[in-house]
């Protein structure tokens, strides 16, 4: 229990969390799938429908696509989705096993909620591996993706705990947002693409609770000074990623022209990667920047950051 603590001089004292260490325990085992059940055999791939809602895919905004052209974009953009997840929970596992390793004696349901979330990223992990192999064997150009993810986990947890752990708070909420907004209503997806990002979405609400916690957590023990470090942290890995989404984009046109044959002006390449960019910051950063449990933590540690990451937000948007 987080007992009420002054984190800084302008902020309120954070109260005790409105998540227990149990409760996601007893709902995570609930949910608890295996990767055998979900992906292979004959659960295939259609490649006749779309895997991603418009909402964050984007492609009707170019107008110089035919509808053929726009679902095979959308299908690149559902590779390079899993595939970015999947880099994410690169950096995500070994951050949770290193806070919880040097106090693995001091409350049982936190040890068992923490390792049960490392174990879930390293299924996800594993699974978004699988995914990309069934999606190559059957996809017609070769999908690249940003990386390599132990490079990029390695430039990510250079970052401070608490800079690391708000970067994590946001791919959690984000994750929720996409499914409950825009992937569950969509009748439109492909089953089986739609059937993973349920699965995924799943053990994912149990992560966004227990990182809400961590970064409790790492706020109690925090002076003025580690708090603006971690803002600031949180801002570096947000541009980090913007650049590498932007890189995305590119390499999603690459996989495009050869998928589709298709050769594009250079005033329709220049629209391509800026719109599908820009489509990128919305689906990875201004999601997850504005989602109001984000931000409802962020109040809590000091209203002035909320209102920080709420400007910054309005480029990725
Ligand atoms: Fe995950
Ligand atoms: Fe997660």
């Amino acid at each position: 229990m987080l007992g009420a603590i002054t984190v800084n001089e302008k902020s309120k004292p954070m109260e005790a969390s409105q998540y227990s260490f149990q409760e996601t325990i007893v709902a995570s085992s609930k949910v608890n799938w295996r990767i055998e059940d979900i992906i292979g055999g004959d659960k295939k791939l259609d490649f006749s429908k779309r895997f991603m809602p418009e909402s964050l895919a984007r492609v009707n905004d170019l107008d110089f696509l035919n509808d053929d052209e726009k679902r095979i974009l959308n299908q690149i953009r559902g590779h390079a989705y899993l595939s970015i997840f999947g880099l994410a929970e690169e950096f995500i596992l070994p951050f949770v096993l290193d806070h919880v390793r040097p106090s693995l004696d001091e409350n049982d349901y936190r040890v068992r909620a923490f390792l049960q979330f490392a174990g879930e990223e390293a299924k996800h992990i594993q699974l978004f591996k699988e995914f990309s192999k069934d999606f190559k064997a059957n996809f017609r150009s070769e999908c690249k993706v940003i990386g390599p993810p132990a490079e990029i986990a390695k430039t990510v947890l250079a970052h401070s705990s608490l800079g690391v752990a708000l970067a994590i708070l946001h791919i959690e909420w984000m994750t929720q947002r996409h499914y409950i907004d825009s992937i569950r209503v969509d009748e439109g997806l492909d089953p089986q693409f739609k059937s993973l990002l349920k699965h995924h979405w799943l053990e994912e609400a149990q992560h966004a609770k227990l990182d809400t916690i961590m970064v409790e957590e790492l706020v109690r023990t925090a002076d003025a000074e580690t708090l603006e470090k971690g803002i600031d942290d949180y801002l570096s890995i947000g541009g980090i990623l913007d650049s590498g989404v932007k890189q995305q984009a590119a390499l999603d046109l690459e996989a495009f022209e050869e998928a589709t044959g298709r050769t594009l002006s250079s005033d329709e390449r220049a629209e391509f990667v800026e719109k599908q960019h820009q489509a990128n910051r919305w689906t990875y950063l201004g999601t997850g920047m504005t989602h109001p449990r984000f931000l409802e933590t962020l109040s809590r540690i000091d209203p002035e950051y909320r209102g920080r990451i709420e400007s910054v937000a309005l480029n990725f948007c």
